[in-house]
């Protein structure tokens, strides 16, 4: 029995930041941007939700797969930036979209979180538990980010992008790999809200993203061409047998680092980055749902997907269209 990806969606805030306007705000230039970066401008919410984004993706993927919010068995919510403690998002979109029969929850593996959710969502199906998922990665970056930072604010955006899986006979995820190092996470942290009760109150501490870019680059660099060698060798495809890689979009230089020392070509590497930036566990889906819109994924490509960021924790999947 197999998993297979049958319908994708996504959403992007309509306001478009462009690194022309980033400048007005902090002391940098497109050019440092582009050039460190690949980033060109990035959607940023005036209004929208993780939430209200992740319903909105996971509409099109339903429609995209021709299935109704009602038949929908598992719902989950990849994110690091809930509006609320609870009730999680997963609920709250499942109660936008009507998916009333399927159980919701959230999990949180920063920009790996949307590997990790499809995993999960896999485990569940292949046990028999459930025979399909819906898995939405949605952030809201924006606001946790310092905006007078130039280290990090020209980083990162906002989106939501969702598959639905269902259980299938024909080939799908052909396997998976994921890993955590929690003895690095302080390279990549957003603290939350400190411990005040009656007993104990500690200092505030800063709300916003703090990142140690060098580390995270040779995390990424190194780590990420391991896994997915890990994943490629569950099932004998070679690295120049794999027809897209569709990557997390936290870096262009990442990406070709990653596709140096695997040594396929950067053109099987699609990127949105220049138009969207960092949009953490959204970054994946939504560069997906683009793929499948353009009709650049035909039956029978394989595909390799692959996430990693703050915990840290780095993923890859190994996806027969
Ligand atoms: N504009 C202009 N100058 C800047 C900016 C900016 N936006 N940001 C930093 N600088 C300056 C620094 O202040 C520093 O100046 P100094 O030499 O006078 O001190 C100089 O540029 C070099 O700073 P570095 O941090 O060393 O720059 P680096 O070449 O490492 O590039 C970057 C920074 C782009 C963050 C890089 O380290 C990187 O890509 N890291 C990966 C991190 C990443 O992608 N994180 C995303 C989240 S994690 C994830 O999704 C996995």
């Amino acid at each position: 029995m197999s998993v297979k990806i049958i319908g994708t969606g996504s959403a992007l805030p309509e306001k478009i930041v462009t690194n022309q306007d980033l400048a007005q705000m902090v002391e940098t230039s497109d050019e440092w941007i582009r050039e460190r970066t690949g980033i060109g401008s990035r959607h940023i919410s005036t209004g929208e939700t993780v939430v209200s984004l992740a319903a909105r993706a996971c509409e099109k993927a339903l429609e995209n797969a021709g299935r109704e919010a009602a038949e929908v068995e598992l719902l989950l919510v990849a994110t690091c930036t809930p509006e609320q403690g609870i009730p999680c998002a997963a609920c709250q979109v499942q109660n936008l979209l009507g998916a009333t029969g399927a159980a919701a929850f959230d999990l949180n593996a920063a920009c790996a979180g949307f590997l990790f959710a499809l995993h999960t969502a896999c485990a569940y199906i292949q046990s028999g538990i459930y025979s399909n998922a819906l898995i939405v990665g949605s952030e809201v970056l924006s606001k946790i980010i310092d905006w007078s930072d130039r280290s990090t604010c020209v980083l990162f955006g906002d989106g939501a992008g969702a598959v639905l899986v269902e259980r299938a006979e024909k080939p799908g995820i052909l396997g998976f790999a994921q890993h955590s190092d929690g003895s690095r996470g302080g390279v990549l942290r957003c603290d939350g809200r400190e411990l005040r009760n009656p007993y104990v109150s500690v200092p505030a501490r800063s709300p916003y993203v703090q990142m140690d870019g060098r580390e995270v680059f040779a995390f990424a660099v190194r780590q990420i061409p391991a896994c997915i060698s890990e994943v490629l060798g569950q099932t004998g495809i070679a690295p120049d047998e794999v027809d897209l890689y569709v990557l997390h979009q936290a870096n262009r230089r990442i990406i070709e680092g990653i596709a140096k020392r695997l040594t396929v070509e950067m053109d099987r590497f699609p990127t949105n980055l220049e138009r969207v930036g960092n949009m953490s566990s959204a970054a994946i889906p939504v560069l997906l749902d683009e793929l499948n819109r353009e009709g650049r994924l035909r039956e029978g490509m394989t595909l390799v997907l692959s996430g990693f960021g703050a915990g840290l924790t780095y993923g890859a999947c190994t996806v027969r269209w």
